[in-house]
């Protein structure tokens, strides 16, 4: 495994994390197989786990990591944003905290993010939200502070590029993959300056791990004229990097991309499949894509800020 430091945290987390829903969401592994999904993550090496309370994973992750040496571990874990209606949504966020501690088996978090803060609630997440993660913080209770966006909606970091104006985060997860690189432009040139930590998700998700969806995608690009007719093959779009030998399968090239993006210090991996997981761990561990393979990629998607690769 390779480390790397995350920001100003100083943190030493393994350039891969995750996973997220460890298969539960599709029934594909049981607990028990998700538990030893994470133990085997562990064991070659992973030293970050990223969960989150709606996720229903962190008592998977607290048997997974009973009896291990926590000092070892970075635990990140996210709380769901109460409405913003609510009459003491810090209270909420105290009350998340307390539960996520209680369901991992652990006294601190080392990193505890709002999850998925959208642009229209970025002003309540401020100035409703963050005192209360400001005094977990000094209770020692979370290490450092996060925010995910929502990705999902919000595919050209607009509450990133708001937020990080500000210095409110410590980490952040951010979206960026070969189909949206915009995060290039517009939050790693913010996140460098502040040294921030970015933590990679979206990394392979549907699009790049399932030829149908990437098919329908690039299907929709070309009629949207957002890629040119006939700038990728319609029936196999990343196809060329396979047939020229640049990379052996579409995921493999997809978290290699992410992984060498300079600004990225951890590639999260959302698998629930043991064989999956060493897998992405392998490529994690390859060099960069060859130059080829980046120039086409960038010619066809370097532009884009549309898409999320769900
Ligand atoms: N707004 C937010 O806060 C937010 C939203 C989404 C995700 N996240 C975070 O992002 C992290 C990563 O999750 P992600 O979903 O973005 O991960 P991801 O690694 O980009 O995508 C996971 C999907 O790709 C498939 N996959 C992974 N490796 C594969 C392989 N080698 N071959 C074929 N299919 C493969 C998985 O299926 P298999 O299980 O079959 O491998 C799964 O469906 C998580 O820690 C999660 O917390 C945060």
């Amino acid at each position: 495994m390779e480390y790397t430091i995350l920001g100003r945290t100083g943190l030493k987390v393994s350039g891969c994390g995750g996973p997220s829903r460890l298969g539960l969401r599709d029934n594909v592994a049981a607990e028990a197989g998700a538990v030893s999904l994470v133990r085997q993550a562990i064991d070659l090496g992973i030293n970050f786990l990223d969960t989150a309370q709606s996720y229903g994973t962190e008592p998977v992750v607290g048997k997974a990591i009973a009896g291990l040496p926590r000092e070892h571990l970075i635990i990140s874990t996210k709380k769901t944003l109460p409405p913003v209606d609510h009459s003491n949504p810090a209270e909420q966020v105290i009350k998340g905290l307390e539960q996520s501690l209680k369901s991992i088996g652990t006294d601190y978090i080392d990193i505890y993010h709002l999850h998925g803060v959208e642009p229209k609630d970025y002003v309540f997440a401020k100035e409703r939200l963050m005192p209360a993660m400001r005094r977990l913080r000094d209770q020692g209770k979370i290490r450092f502070i996060g925010v995910t966006e929502g990705f999902a909606t919000d595919t050209s970091h607009q509450m990133l590029q708001e937020s990080l104006r500000e210095d409110l985060w410590d980490v952040v997860m951010v979206g960026f993959n070969l189909l949206n690189p915009s995060a290039r432009r517009t939050v790693f040139p913010l996140t460098a300056a502040k040294k921030v930590g970015v933590l990679d998700m979206f990394a392979v998700r549907r699009a790049l791990s399932q030829s149908d969806r990437l098919r329908s995608l690039c299907g929709e690009l070309m009629q949207k004229g957002v890629l040119p007719r006939g700038a990728v093959n319609a029936d196999d779009p990343l196809g060329f990097l396979l047939k020229e030998g640049l990379a052996a399968t579409i995921p493999e090239a997809a978290y290699r991309f992410c992984r060498h993006e300079p600004a990225v210090n951890v590639v999260l991996t959302g698998t629930g499949n043991p064989e999956h997981l060493k897998a992405n761990i392998e490529a994690i561990l390859m060099p960069p894509l060859p130059a080829p393979a980046l120039e086409r990629l960038e010619r066809l998607f370097g532009a884009l800020d549309s898409l999320t690769a769900n």
